[in-house]
């Protein structure tokens, strides 16, 4: 059995998924030769550190009613420097302007020749291939299936399950609240503004959901997908990006009398990287409706392969880092 130390660096909606998805597949993780130990749980506030494992129920039923996790108040930069464990599953929210704490816990766990795991766009948007050097010199592990579409995998997919093909494109629905809105829009034949704000009480969108709505979330992913998958250096500056806050239901209307709808679609090849509102015909595998994303990917040798699953959620969103974790730890 190995037993795998690792820390759990924010512990929001992500980050409780995952504490919620090592509980539930403590059987399955035990079956294939590893132990999961977390040894730090890390939120805004401070952390729960235990060398010897803490205890996750406990940690997530203190995030419930006490609103965080924190016994000692110790920042993620922190705990990698000063508590061992061989990888860090790093959860803390997006942020594309500085990269935020997760650039900083990133750059502190490569230093230490940590492996990472992680969902957090912000830091692989702004400083992808200076992450990727020091990760390779650190020689440590580095996975982010789930920053890319939750649980729809697309990284892996294109690199490990496709590998040997020349792919030339990847183009989809990288966006749920985009893609809620215009189906929604559609079938009640009402305005932005109003099915944007039934997305906010739903919880669908964030908080502020300028980035979703501005195509700039979808931006982000594209970036990761043009330098992950298709050996890239590029950054945000580079997408060309419109949203969907200017659609009007009668454009909806009218491209659904045509046999079409209209879905914020992410493109990304050698030659462009851009996000649009675009027509879909009706029957085309790109046009799921509702929260869900879709990806397809123009392979060489074997055509179009399209897939589709929930870009958001915890446990979604958690079981693209399990399987990252398992990528590199498991033996199966
Ligand atoms: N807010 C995103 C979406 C999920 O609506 O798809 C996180 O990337």
């Amino acid at each position: 059995m190995k037993t795998v130390h690792c820390s759990i660096l924010g512990f929001g909606a992500i980050g409780q998924g995952v504490a919620e998805v090592l509980l539930m597949k403590k059987g399955y993780l035990k079956s294939i030769g590893l132990e999961v130990l977390v040894i730090a749980v890390v939120d805004s506030k401070g952390a729960t550190v235990n060398p010897a494992g803490v205890d996750l129920a406990d940690c997530l039923a203190r995030k419930r009613t006490k609103g965080t996790v924190a016994i000692e108040k110790l920042t993620g930069v922190e705990i990698i420097r000063t508590v061992p464990h061989e990888l860090v599953i790093e959860t803390t929210p997006t942020n594309i302007v500085t990269g935020g704490a997760g650039l900083q816990n990133m750059l502190a766990a490569f230093e230490t020749g940590k492996d990472i795991i992680t969902s957090n766009k912000g830091p692989l948007t702004l400083k992808y291939r200076e992450l990727m050097e020091v990760a390779k010199a650190a020689g440590s592990n580095f996975r982010f299936e789930a920053a890319v579409g939750g649980s729809m995998p697309v990284i892996n997919l294109a690199n490990e399950v496709l590998a040997g093909n020349r792919l030339r494109s990847i183009k989809g629905i990288l966006n749920g609240t985009c893609n809620y809105i215009l189906t929604r829009m559609l079938e009640e034949r009402a305005s932005y503004k109003d099915i944007l704000a039934e997305s906010m009480e739903l919880g669908i969108a964030e908080t502020d959901p300028t980035y979703d709505v501005e195509g700039i979330d979808t931006a982000c992913k594209l970036v990761i997908l043009a330098n992950a998958i298709f050996g890239l250096d590029v950054t945000y500056k580079d997408v060309e990006v419109t949203g969907i806050t200017k659609i009007a239901p009668e454009a909806l209307e009218m491209a659904y009398e045509s046999g079409h709808v209209i879905k914020l679609i992410g493109e990304v090849s050698r030659e462009r990287i851009h996000v649009a509102p675009r027509l879909v015909p009706i029957n085309h595998p790109l046009a799921v409706g509702g929260t869900l994303n879709v990806a397809s990917i123009d392979t060489e040798l074997a055509g179009e392969i399209t897939v589709t699953g929930r870009g958001a959620g915890p446990i979604e969103t958690a079981s693209a880092i399990l399987s990252d974790l398992v990528a590199i730890y498991g033996n199966r």
